[in-house]
């Protein structure tokens, strides 16, 4: 079976880190987000990926030595300008010569889902597309679906305004798709599944919903980038065995990358490959790849590839500065 992964995006609400690295490249406990949403796919019977790719497709081929991750074969469709979701799926499925049932993935969301139950329970309803839905406190961020009894999609609403909808279960992202849902885009065109496609399926009653109680985070912005990362914390994953640790550094739930060398306090951060925290530093709820140097005490803060953080107290700090 072949799963088409939206990589595409800019990910633009977590610069800096992604200035030079797809979201999808970033790690999750040490490990690329992308690999172990591979991983995932191929546990649930998939054989091969193809990247819908836009920004910096050079990063995930020379990431993936061989074109493979573990037994799964991975394929690169390029797209020429960006297509939004429904147009990149539809281009990566007709580069890859797609034609029985496969499974499509935001890039961004990790999740505890079971691939092959979503794709058991698409069969079951007998519906064109089936989406994870997942249950959250506030829907405003994500794509909202009202689901019938019978788990028929009754309304899509991407990004609803407040009063929109009662709803709290969203779309989580991953998909069943039969390949005859790619007759309704329109090739070489931008065109987004959640505001066009989803609704058109809708109003003949063949797109179905399957909800779960999954953990799910998409990781999308700094704290949900963090979020997804702490769940790490006190596992193997956590400190990197290629990070260099002083014997009186503190850490206290957090994530230390390949390379990074920490001599001082950090609490409930992820400090990437490379970067530092000199003694007398401190990082608390952080995500820094950059090095953080004696005296400066670093809060809710967002370090870029590379970036020195001076001595003092910072909070909310991204530095640099987005562009
Ligand atoms: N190839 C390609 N081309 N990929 C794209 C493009 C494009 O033009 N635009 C977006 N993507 C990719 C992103 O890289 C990401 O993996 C995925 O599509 C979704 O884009 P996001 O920017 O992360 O969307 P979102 O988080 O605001 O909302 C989406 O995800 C939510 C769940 O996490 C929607 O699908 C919502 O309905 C959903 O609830
Ligand atoms: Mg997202």
């Amino acid at each position: 079976m072949h799963a088409v992964v939206l990589v595409g995006g800019f990910g633009t609400r977590l610069r800096p880190l992604t200035n030079d690295v797809p979201k999808p490249m970033l790690p999750i406990g040490n490990r690329p987000m992308i690999v172990r949403l591979a991983e995932r796919l191929a546990a649930g019977g998939v054989t091969d990926i193809v990247l819908a790719l836009g920004f910096r497709p050079d990063t995930f081929r020379a990431a993936f030595p061989g074109d493979r991750v573990g037994d799964v074969r991975m394929h690169y469709a390029v797209e020429p300008e960006p297509l939004d979701t429904a147009g990149a799926i539809a281009f990566a499925a007709r580069h890859a010569g797609i034609d029985s049932t496969f499974v499509v993935a935001n890039g961004d969301v990790v999740t505890g889902l079971d691939i092959a139950e979503l794709v058991d329970a698409h069969r079951t309803l007998g519906t064109d597309a089936t989406i994870h839905l997942t249950p959250v406190d506030d829907p405003s961020a994500y794509g909202v679906v009202e689901t019938t009894e019978g788990g028929i999609v009754a309304r899509f609403i991407e990004k609803p305004a407040p009063g929109d909808t009662d709803s709290r279960l969203i779309n989580g992202g991953t998909y069943v798709f039969e390949p005859g849902v790619l007759d309704l885009i329109k090739p070489g065109q931008r065109v987004s599944v959640e505001r066009e496609t989803f609704p058109a399926l809708v109003a003949d009653q063949r797109l179905a919903g399957y909800p779960t109680n999954d953990r799910w985070i998409d990781t999308g912005r700094p704290d949900t980038y963090l979020e997804a990362n702490l769940d790490h914390a006190d596992t193997p994953d956590a400190i990197h065995p290629g990070a260099n640790v002083a014997e009186n550094a503190r850490i206290e739930r957090s994530i230390i990358g390949d390379g990074a060398r920490i001599d001082g306090e950090v609490t409930r951060s992820v400090i990437l490959s490379g970067a530092s925290v000199a003694a007398g530093a401190r990082v608390t709820d952080s995500l820094v790849w950059g090095h953080v140097t004696a005296g400066a005490t670093l809060d809710h803060c967002v370090i870029g590839q590379d970036a020195e953080v001076p001595a003092g107290n910072h909070q909310h700090l991204r530095l640099p500065e987005p562009a």
